[in-house]
């Protein structure tokens, strides 16, 4: 059993109701766990909710070389993290920053109306690991 990934418990829509791609993420999440040598980490939370995110991210030459997450979330939040760790692996920084959290939805294929909120914790994180990265100066490399 993976540690690392915390399926909260809490009433949502049946697994039914995700694509395949969504699933999949969820089944099998990417990139798990707290990244060794990672210089950028951000950190998200969702109030409403109580659902956590951590990004982490190993900057190189303003380039995300490595990327791995942890979370604490309904089904669409750890496929949100599954997905956007692929999404900002090998990105620059400038592109990342430009990640909203509509592409996560869209790379994953949609989320049920519903669960579309759960993609905040993606966009947020993101911007609280870069945040993290310049407050370290950028050259913590
Ligand atoms: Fe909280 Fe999905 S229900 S992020």
């Amino acid at each position: 059993m993976n540690t690392e990934i915390t399926r909260a418990p809490r009433r949502s829509p049946p697994l039914s109701f995700y694509n395949d791609t969504v699933l999949d993420h969820y089944e099998n999440p990417r990139n798990v766990g707290a990244l060794e040598g990672a210089n950028a980490v951000g950190k998200a939370e969702n109030s409403a909710c109580g659902d956590v995110l951590h990004l982490y991210l190993r900057i190189e030459d303003g380039t995300a070389v490595d990327a791995s997450f942890k979370t604490f979330g309904c089904a669409a939040a750890i496929a949100a993290g599954s997905m956007l760790t692929e999404m900002v692996r090998g990105s620059t920084l400038e592109k990342i920053a430009a990640i909203r959290k509509q592409d996560v939805v869209d790379a994953l294929g949609g989320l049920p109306p519903l669960k579309a909120h759960c993609s905040v914790l993606a966009e947020d994180a993101i911007e609280a690991a870069l945040l993290d990265y310049r407050g370290h100066g950028e050259d913590s490399e």
